[in-house]
């Protein structure tokens, strides 16, 4: 048993042991996508006849969504990644503050409860590690569909404007392409009385997810997927029997580890063209690329430098930037990071720079120096992200490292450590 000494120390905080200089080989399976799961349990709101989502990844974040929807008075089951979903006795409009505020997506439920109930009261989601996050956007949505919102003591406060019984069509244009916003607003647009249209709409696979989900439900909705979405209202929707897409974040970690250990891998399933811009970008680098049935091929050539800057899908995802930098860490020449999305996640820098990393940051902008090969180090994941990099900075440093930040990392990527080590790493995880 540790004694105290030992565990103020922390050498028994959860932390994954890695070794380091690891070649992998084999296929990596590709789980269910988190943020689309998320907004799919989420939708399950709209209406009281079952729904059934399968290929939920077995996550933290998931688990926050279901305690959050049985708060409500919603009926969950879960099977494996099969989650059964009953919203019948919907009777609570007010999430609780200790449920929501870690899990930014619960907003994202003051569209459904709009819809459905006509009122929703629904903490202020604060910022965190890599930004303010505000959720300006989606409060105009639904401003511009007919509710009153107000935003007193860190709650948001919405209901049916005046006498109306019902949400109203309307014309909407985002000032910035929010995916959180998009969805809120497609979900409550989808029970609306009349047509509207969402200009500069998030283009994200996620959001197309939700829009197919719901027009099985019964919703009238085009274009998702574009930057103008029509959504024809509806008076209710139905249940239906849906499967979640595969995780495009967490595929494009796994082709980085294959970068990143100079390892041929198979990445299973994926569905390519949500991963054009990271694809392209390891083709770049040096990287063979090659699609074969539902996954993709990754064979690592020399690893040189590029440039690369986050933006809204297509273009280069913000969620992978972090994994990327730990790759081009140790590629040949420089390389320029910018990072768009975020006002702050950069975090992983002073990270990677503990493993030997030559980085130069100035605001959002990294220029990193790749060396022939990082050192291991005891690191701390910040967010999320930044857990999965060092988790790549490992599998290929010199040494064997210790990373913690499991309970960011453990949000969104299933059962990592032992998917990796199944295609030969060798991953401990030890003090939790
Ligand atoms: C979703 O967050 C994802 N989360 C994020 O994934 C992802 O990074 C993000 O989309 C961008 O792709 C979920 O889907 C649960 P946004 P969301 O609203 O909806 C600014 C991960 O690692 N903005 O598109 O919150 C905002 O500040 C997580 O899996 C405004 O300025 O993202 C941010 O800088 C992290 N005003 C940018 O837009 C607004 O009203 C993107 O935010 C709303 C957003």
């Amino acid at each position: 048993m540790p004694n105290v000494a030992t565990i103020s120390r922390g050498i028994y905080k959860p932390h994954l042991q890695i070794e380091g200089n690891c070649s992998l080989s084999g296929e990596l399976k590709v789980s269910g996508a988190k943020n689309s799961a998320l907004v799919l349990m989420i939708a399950s709101l709209l209406t009281e006849e079952p729904l059934i989502i399968n290929n939920v990844p077995n996550l933290t974040d998931i688990d926050g969504m279901v305690d959050i929807l049985l708060a409500m008075g919603v009926k969950v089951k879960r099977n494996l990644d099969q989650i059964n979903i009953k919203a019948d006795n919907l009777h609570h409009v007010e999430l609780p503050y200790e449920l929501v505020h870690g899990l930014r997506a619960s907003f994202f439920c003051i569209g459904p409860l709009l819809a459905r109930l006509g009122k929703a009261k629904i903490p202020l989601p604060g910022g965190c590690r890599i930004g303010a996050r505000p959720v300006i956007e989606h409060i105009r949505g639904l401003k511009a569909l007919g509710a009153f919102v107000t935003v007193e003591h860190g709650l948001v406060s919405a209901s049916l404007a005046g006498s109306n019984k019902r949400l109203k069509g309307a014309h909407i244009v985002f000032d910035c392409p929010s995916v959180g916003a998009t969805e809120t607003v497609l979900m409550a647009a989808a029970l609306a009385e009349g047509t509207s249209t969402i200009e500069n709409a998030a283009q994200e696979p996620e959001v197309q997810d939700l829009a197919k989900m719901l027009n099985q439900m019964g919703a009238k909705i085009s274009g998702a997927g574009g930057p103008q979405i029509i959504i024809e209202g509806v008076k209710n929707l139905q249940g239906c029997n849906y499967k979640v897409i595969p995780d495009r974040i967490e595929a494009g970690t796994f082709l980085l580890a294959g970068a990143i250990t100079h390892s041929k891998i198979k990445v299973a399933p994926v569905i390519p063209h949500h991963l054009s811009a990271v694809l392209q970008k390891l083709r770049d680098c040096g990287c063979t690329i090659q699609i074969e049935g539902e996954g993709i091929i990754i064979i690592p050539g020399e690893i040189t430098g590029v440039d690369l800057t986050t933006q809204p899908f297509p273009g280069f995802p913000t969620d992978l930037q972090a994994p990327f930098m730990a790759l081009l860490a140790i590629a040949n020449g420089t390389s320029i990071v910018t990072e768009k999305i975020y006002e702050n996640r950069m975090q992983h820098v002073a990270e990677l720079q503990r493993m030997g990393a030559s980085i130069r940051l100035q605001g959002n902008t990294a220029v990193i120096e790749g060396v022939p090969q990082l050192s291991a180090a005891p690191v701390v994941g910040g967010d999320l992200r930044s857990s999965a990099a060092m988790v790549l900075a490992s599998l290929s440093a010199k040494g064997t490292s210790r990373v913690e930040g499991l309970n960011h990392l453990d949000r969104g990527y299933e059962n990592l450590e032992s998917k990796l080590n199944k295609v030969g790493a060798n991953i401990l995880r030890k003090g939790s």
